[in-house]
């Protein structure tokens, strides 16, 4: 295959690294043409990203190894660009698809709307993406009109963005993923755990399916113990022996960034000088400067101010600065105390630990914005975590109005982690960044236009104390959903699966006891028969799909599900509360319910069917919400915990593992303080809060998971 490779085009470099194998390719730097993002047409913003001097290297690497990492920085174009090179060398011909993951699921929606956008289709068509319960993608089957005869079914969508934990699922189906030509793993340094288990996997398919070729790609990967993952594989051998197919081993390309991303922020300046000659001199300086310079330093308009100019020159220090200029006023003292000049506008990320921060950091910049009445009033403030609805998650990428900021205020939990909240209290520590995070953060801002970072912690710190790189999702975390994943992919041997990063066998072995728990395994860690298997099949959370299942019994199912679906939408009373909120301001507007409560309607309407499909009978318990509890107990036993005896301070010991927890303010349960409580998750601030409790009755926990709480001291569970 070689149909884009044209003998004679520039051909890539590549060197051999001295500790062989690795392969590190250089292009010949190509005229640097970057002078920052002018308007002009959607071909030359995208040919003016750095990844874009790449484009033969990065095609020629696809083309000739079955693997290649592709480092740069945030904001050079890989994700945007790298698939539409692909799709124009020819990798989605035939029906073939090139799919590119993300972990978290607002990445995915908002960069599949920007490709479709720089290719001029349509979301959904030529460009699409799935997400959880949601799949925007086109696979349809072509019919003649005349008969009504299937001729093909036809994938139109030639680029698909999605989670990795929908690629994940989509092997349980297809387990070679066989649709896909090119699979980018994108963001491959947050080494979220459904990354790691997608690497391992997709090595797996490699093997098996050579021709399938991967890029792994990040913004500060460790790229070399990455090319190590990969290098194990061996190239396919013709019956002469002779070498067959893309080499094995991976190739790694670093992206250089030319652009202007460095360049400092725009703004004006104001200098002080003692007297006019000294200014007269500056002003004339600075000038010559700028047109020996040419292009350079045009950017500047020099303006004096001093009280012996006329009022119209004077004046002219007031004129707004235009786009891309920036004015120096070289300026007596007269300046110091009437003048105030033109700060840079510019969107504000802040990064903060977690949700309450943020809801109170929101709450406090708008009440100074209405204390100082028009001062600050340009500030458009937006919190941004997995907690909000879709809508409110949006308004973060709606245009910033001329003349105001908008300052979002963020956590790094990502959507793709929700799950990871539940029932393991060490996910949710607050924890320093690592330097690659900080990194990371810093590329967040100056993407479209040159950006400022502030970092709130010493250089000091930053050099000698940070750690490099985040800690791999997969050592810390909990594993239930992905052992359950990979139990249910026919991969029995967990401890012995190749995993880029191992999880440590303490947290396996939690996870394997609360799978057996759930009865999701048998006692030989086998997926039970039918419940493990119906588990696996319902794409949640295996205490949530548990509970699902356990509703059968119960007589709740109906209940259950709204529940479920209302969980997989958000994750907690907060995110209620900020619901009703949010009814109250749009004017209580019955369009507003609408849009945010069709997504619930919509995945409780796929629960149903799934639930329809593994048997379930659809009932309504009639109110009788000991049933529902019930439920909840059968899919999340794990959580319980009880009121400490002499505690005033409504503290709870969960019953295993007695960590100390607390009931969230914002729970209808907080003061009230039942005796024995289960939570859906934890959220960790100055304590660890439960969040979506419900109260129970002890004697179910022994009903719902006789093994799990079996060693358990007699007091411990009921009386
Ligand atoms: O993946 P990487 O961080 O290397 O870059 P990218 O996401 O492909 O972004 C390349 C450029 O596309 C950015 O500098 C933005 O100007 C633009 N972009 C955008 O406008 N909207 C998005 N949702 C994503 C990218
Ligand atoms: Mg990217």
């Amino acid at each position: 295959m070689s149909h884009f490779w044209k003998p004679g085009a520039e051909k890539p470099r590549i060197v051999d690294d001295e500790e062989g194998g690795v392969l590190f390719l250089s292009t010949a730097a190509s005229s640097s043409s970057s002078s920052g993002f002018g308007y002009g047409g959607m071909e030359k913003q995208r040919q003016r990203l750095p990844v874009y001097k790449y484009r033969t290297a990065i095609l020629y690497l696809v083309e000739t190894h079955a693997t290649s990492i592709i480092v740069g920085e945030t904001g050079s174009g890989k994700t945007t660009q790298i698939p539409q090179y692909l799709k124009e060398a020819g990798w989605a011909d035939g029906g073939r698809v090139i799919a590119c993951t993300q972990p978290r699921r607002l990445a995915v929606q908002s960069v599949a709307a920007r490709v479709a956008e720089e290719m001029g289709v349509k979301l959904g068509e030529e460009v699409g993406y799935t997400i959880r319960f949601e799949d925007l993608t086109n696979t349809f089957l072509v019919m003649t009109a005349e008969n009504f005869h299937v001729l093909a079914a036809q994938n139109t969508t030639m680029i698909k963005f999605l989670t990795d934990g929908v690629l994940l699922r989509e092997m349980m189906d297809d387990p070679l993923l066989t649709k896909y030509s090119v699979i980018m793993v994108d963001e491959a340094h947050e080494r979220s755990i459904s990354t790691d288990i997608l690497l391992g996997l997709l090595k797996k398919i490699q093997r098996r399916r050579p021709e399938l070729r991967l890029i792994i790609s990040s913004a500060t990967i460790e790229a070399k113990s990455m090319s190590a993952f990969f290098q194990a594989s061996k190239r396919r051998r013709g019956l002469e022996g002779e070498e067959l197919g893309p080499r094995m081993e991976p190739a790694i390309l670093s992206v250089e960034n030319y652009s202007s991303f460095l360049q400092e922020p725009m703004g004006d300046i104001l200098v002080f000088l003692t007297g006019q000659d000294d200014i007269d001199t500056a002003v004339k300086l600075l000038n010559e400067e700028a047109q020996s310079n040419g292009k350079k330093s045009s950017g500047l308009i020099v303006l004096p101010l001093y009280s012996g100019l006329s009022r119209a020159e004077q004046e002219l220090i007031f004129t707004p600065t235009p786009r891309g200029k920036r004015k120096v006023v070289i300026s007596t003292n007269i300046a110091e105390t009437s003048l105030t000049l033109e700060e840079p506008m510019g969107d504000i990320l802040v990064f903060l630990t977690g949700q309450d921060d943020i809801d109170t950091a929101v709450k406090l910049l708008n009440e100074e914005a209405q204390s100082n009445g028009k001062k600050s009033s340009g500030l458009i403030v937006l919190p941004l975590y997995s907690g909000l609805s879709r809508a409110e998650q949006e308004l973060i990428f709606t245009p910033t109005p001329r003349g105001k900021r908008k300052v979002v205020i963020s956590t790094n939990i990502a959507e793709t982690s929700l799950t990871l909240e539940i029932s393991d209290i060490e996910n949710l520590v607050v924890a320093p960044i690592s330097k690659a995070s900080a990194r990371q953060r810093a590329g967040r801002a100056g993407r479209v236009r040159p950006g400022k970072c502030y970092r709130l912690y010493t250089e000091e710190y930053f050099v000698n104390e940070m750690s490099a790189e985040g800690i791999p999702e997969m050592q810390r975390s909990n594993l239930v959903s992905c052992v359950i994943q990979l139990k249910a992919l026919g991969i029995d041997n967990i401890l012995g699966f190749d995993w880029p990063a191992s999880p440590s066998p303490e947290a396996m072995i939690r996870a394997l006891e609360v799978l057996y728990s759930l009865g999701v395994l048998d006692d030989d860690a086998k997926l039970t028969s039918p419940a493990g298997f119906q588990v696996a099949e319902i794409p949640l959370e295996p205490m949530i799909s548990k509970m699902i299942l356990s509703s059968n019994e119960l007589g709740c199912s109906e209940e259950i599900l709204t529940i479920a679906a209302i969980l997989s939408v958000q994750g907690d009373h907060v995110t209620f509360l900020n619901v009703y909120k949010g009814f109250l301001q749009s004017g209580k507007s019955s369009q507003w319910c609408h849009k945010n409560h069709k997504k619930v309607i919509e995945i409780r309407g796929q629960l149903r069917r799934i639930a329809q499909r593994l048997g379930m009978v659809l009932k309504s318990c009639e109110g009788d919400m000991k049933a529902v509890r019930k439920a909840v107990t059968a899919g999340f036993f794990a959580n319980a915990c009880r009121l400490e005896a002499f505690s005033h301070s409504g503290m709870y010991k969960t019953v295993r593992g007695s960590q100390e927890v607390y009931i969230h303010p914002s729970s209808v349960l907080f003061r009230v303080n039942p005796k024995w409580v289960i939570f859906h998750s934890l959220v960790s601030t100055d304590r660890q809060y439960m969040r979506n409790v419900i109260s129970i009755d002890p004697s179910w926990l022994r009903e719902a998971a006789p093994h799990f709480y079996q060693h358990q001291p007699h007091n411990a569970i009921g009386h």
